[in-house]
């Protein structure tokens, strides 16, 4: 094979099963321009240390520019016997410019050292898409927030109904985890900005040539400090995979909680149709596809960390040729986000609300027993006896088929004679949300504050 980049010691060509297990070019090729990228890098440090004469580097920057004008307008495609992205770039920059000059390029480079530079390029330029979509969706929740600043709707522990909450409070707890996500990308990002390049196949190399130099030129920081380290570690790629299964995490969970609104029982919201899909045979329904592939692709996102997590474990230092698997589930997990998110965003955008829907289940299931028990604390009763009271209060009302603001004087002072009328004040589940203003809580100036806490975090990240 004229353009295979190892195979003078070898007796034959390789088993045409080999060819096929070993081929990466159907994964890897996306790579090219970051590939490209590293080469006028590459060429730049072997000229600074005289390796290529200033005419030379010229010609090979022009016959690099030639092969990512036939990447980018798709005339160079990865052949048959090409085994990966990195052995079809050489062979067609040798084509550009003839084996004289375009052998030269491989001096002091490796595939290892390459590829562990790309695929950090890669992830860098993917994670500001990421961040981006999800700067949106958080845009998103704080849209419907404000549309929404007194809604009302039961604040659910283990599924059942706990105690009321504003919207906004619990559409802008679908927020923070967000903006944790930005956060940990920038976390990120100051150990993805480390250019392995220079380590060569793992020990270093004897030409002399600039890592720095690289480095900058591929808006990377620094060089990776230990050769054998920088091409064989993968923690900066399963970190990536680790943030990408979290976001799948948090869009799952309002996945769910939207899927359940937008059923007839909950009925608290209803989709836009341009974001939900109907039945091939039931033509009356409105399915919340969205939600659901948000939710399923979840699974796949940790599928792709353990699976990358697996290959990793146990690999002796330094390069091993499982780490071609590290691309795949990583790559999947970049895709997978930039299709699922936008269409979220989308989807929480356009949700309408049945406000009134949810203010009329807000106070069902005894939700407002607490700010009983609470409001006995405020009348000195210890709070060991509020809660006795406030749930024998809770049994009476049960039995009588009632709920809490319904009970007469009468009920109130045979459960307890701390139970005057005046604990009516806060038997209602606006009177109960706008009394919640502790740090945190659900009260709606604290929730505006929050809002623009939240706005902020996530304008900073
Ligand atoms: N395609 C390989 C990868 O993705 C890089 C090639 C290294 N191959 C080798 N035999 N050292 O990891």
């Amino acid at each position: 094979n004229e353009g295979a980049l190892w195979g003078a010691r070898f007796a034959g060509g390789p088993a045409p099963e080999l060819v096929e297990l070993s081929r990466s070019t159907h994964f890897d090729w996306i790579l090219a321009p970051y590939d490209i990228a590293g080469s006028h890098a590459h060429a730049k440090a072997l000229a600074a240390a005289g390796y290529l004469e200033p005419e030379e580097e010229q010609r090979m920057h022009e016959g690099l520019d030639a092969v990512a004008r036939a990447v980018a307008d798709g005339s160079l495609r990865p052949q048959p016997g090409d085994e990966d992205v990195h052995g079809a770039l050489e062979a067609a920059l040798i084509a550009e410019l003839g084996p004289e000059l375009g052998g030269r390029l491989r001096a002091g480079r490796s595939r290892n050292d390459q590829i562990a530079t790309l695929v950090r390029m890669y992830l860098l330029d993917h994670a500001q898409v990421i961040a981006r979509d999800i700067l949106r969706l958080i845009d998103a929740l704080v849209a419907q927030a404000e549309a929404h600043p007194d809604a009302i709707l039961p604040g659910r522990t283990h599924l059942q109904h706990a105690q009321p909450v504003l919207l906004a409070h619990h559409l802008q707890a679908h927020g923070w985890p967000l903006v944790r996500e930005l956060e940990r990308l920038v976390d990120w990002r100051a150990r993805a900005v480390v250019s392995p390049y220079g380590g060569g196949a793992l020990a270093g190399s004897t030409l002399g040539l600039d890592p720095e130099l690289v480095a900058r030129e591929l808006g990377l920081e620094r060089p990776a400090e230990n050769s054998l380290d920088g091409t064989s570690a993968r923690d900066v790629v399963a970190e990536f995979a680790f943030i990408s299964a979290m976001i799948g995490v948090d869009l799952s969970r309002l996945s769910e909680e939207i899927i359940l609104w937008n059923t007839r029982e909950f009925g608290f919201v209803t989709l836009d149709d341009g974001y939900s899909t109907g039945s091939s045979i039931m033509p009356q329904k409105k399915n919340p596809d969205i939600a659901e592939l948000a939710r399923g692709k979840s699974g796949r996102l940790i599928g792709n960390l353990s699976g990358l997590m697996a290959t990793l474990k146990g690999l002796p230092l330094a390069y091993n040729r499982d780490l071609q698997e590290d691309k795949e589930p990583v790559f999947d997990s970049v895709q997978t986000l930039e299709v699922v998110l936008p269409a979220f965003t989308g989807m929480v955008a356009t949700l309408r609300f049945d406000t009134d829907r949810m203010a009329e289940l807000a106070p069902q299931g005894f939700s407002l027993a607490t700010d009983v028990a609470e409001w006995l604390v405020k009348q000195r009763v210890p709070f060991r006896d509020a809660h006795e009271i406030s749930g024998a209060l809770v049994r009476a009302c049960e039995e009588a088929g009632i709920g809490l603001e319904d009970a007469s004087d009468e009920l109130l002072s045979q459960v307890s004679s701390h139970l005057t009328p005046a604990v009516r004040e806060v038997l209602s589940i606006e009177g109960s949300v706008a009394s919640r203003t502790g740090a945190g809580g659900t009260a709606p100036i604290r929730v505006t504050e929050q809002r623009a806490e939240l706005v902020a975090r996530a304008q900073a990240a």
